[in-house]
C-alpha cells in the first residue's frame, strides 16, 4: 500500500512543490485550498491526488476534511497567511483570522490527525518561519503565531514520541511565492523547502528530524 501524505496548502508555493515532490515519489497525495481554483489546480497536476477545500478558520470545515480522509501517514501543516503591518492597523477580527489561520486551526487539524495515527504512527511537519526564531519589525502577529507554531511543535514531538508519531519543525528564510507582493529571486526557491520537508518525512523509521533551518545564503535575518 502506497504512504500517504496530507498537506495544507497545496494549491501553489511550498504546499505544491511538496505536493510535486511526494506525488513523484509514489506517496497517495491528500491536498488543500481554500478555493475551487486552487482545487482545480492541485487535481490537474497531480491526477490521482484527493484533494479538498479546506479553511483552517473554520472548525466545520476541519472536521469535514478529516471524515473523508483515508489514513495518513505524514501531516505537512503548511497552510499560513502572511500579516505585515503596525499593531495600530490591527482589528480584533483581523488578529483572530490570523491567528485561526496560523495557529489554533492547525493546532485543531493536528489533533484530529492525531487521533487518526495513534496505534500505527506517523510523522507531522509543521513549517514555522525564521519568524519563529526571530521577531523583526513590521511582523509582530505573523511572527507570534510563528513562535506559537514553534513551541507547540516541540511540546508536541515529547508527547508523541511514545505514540512513534515523530513531529518536526521547520524553520525556512524568505521563499521566492505569492506570499511576497513581488518576485524575490534572492530568496529560496520554493523547491528547496519542499526538498527539506520530504527529505524530514522520508528518514527511516525511528529517526526523528526535530528541527531544521533552511535560508538562502542572500538572507538578511539568518538566525
Ligand atoms: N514565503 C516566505 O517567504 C515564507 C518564509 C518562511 C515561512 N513561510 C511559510 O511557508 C508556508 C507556505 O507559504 P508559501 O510561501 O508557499 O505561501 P503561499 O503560496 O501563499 O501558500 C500558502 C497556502 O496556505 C493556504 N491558506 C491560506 N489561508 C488558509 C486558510 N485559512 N485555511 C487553509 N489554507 C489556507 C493557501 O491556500 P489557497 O490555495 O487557497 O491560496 C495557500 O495554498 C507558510 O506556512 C508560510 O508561513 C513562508
Amino acid at each position: 500500500m502506497k504512504n500517504t501524505v496530507l498537506i495544507t496548502g497545496a494549491s501553489g508555493g511550498v504546499g505544491f512543490e511538496t505536493a510535486k515532490l511526494f506525488y513523484e515519489n509514489g506517496w497517495g497525495v491528500y491536498g488543500t485550498s481554500t478555493s475551487d481554483k486552487g482545487i482545480e489546480r492541485i487535481s490537474s497536476e497531480f491526477p490521482d491526488s484527493t484533494n479538498f477545500k479546506l479553511d483552517l478558520k473554520s472548525k466545520e470545515s476541519i472536521d469535514n476534511l478529516v471524515t473523508y480522509l483515508g489514513e495518513i501517514d505524514v501531516l505537512v501543516n503548511n497552510a499560513a497567511v502572511k500579516s505585515k503591518g503596525s499593531i495600530g492597523d490591527l482589528t480584533y477580527e483581523g488578529i483572530n483570522e490570523v491567528i485561526k489561520a496560523n495557529l489554533s486551526g492547525q493546532i485543531y487539524l493536528t489533533k484530529k490527525i492525531v487521533d487518526g495515527m495513534k496505534g500505527k504512527g506517523g510523522r507531522i511537519i509543521n513549517v514555522s518561519s525564521i519568524f519563529g526564531l526571530i521577531s523583526p519589525e513590521d511582523f509582530a502577529l505573523y511572527s507570534g503565531t510563528k513562535y506559537g507554531l514553534r513551541g507547540f511543535s516541540k511540546g508536541l514531538m515529547r508527547d508523541l514520541l511514545k505514540e512513534n508519531i515523530l513531529v518536526s519543525t521547520i524553520y525556512p528564510g524568505g521563499i521566492n511565492t505569492r506570499f511576497h507582493e513581488k518576485e524575490r529571486p534572492e530568496y529560496l526557491d520554493p523547491k528547496d523547502v519542499a526538498d527539506a520537508i520530504y527529505y524530514i518525512a522520508s528518514r527511516p523509521k525511528g529517526v526523528l528530524v526535530s528541527e531544521l533551518t533552511i535560508v538562502s545564503d542572500k538572507e538578511k535575518r539568518i538566525p
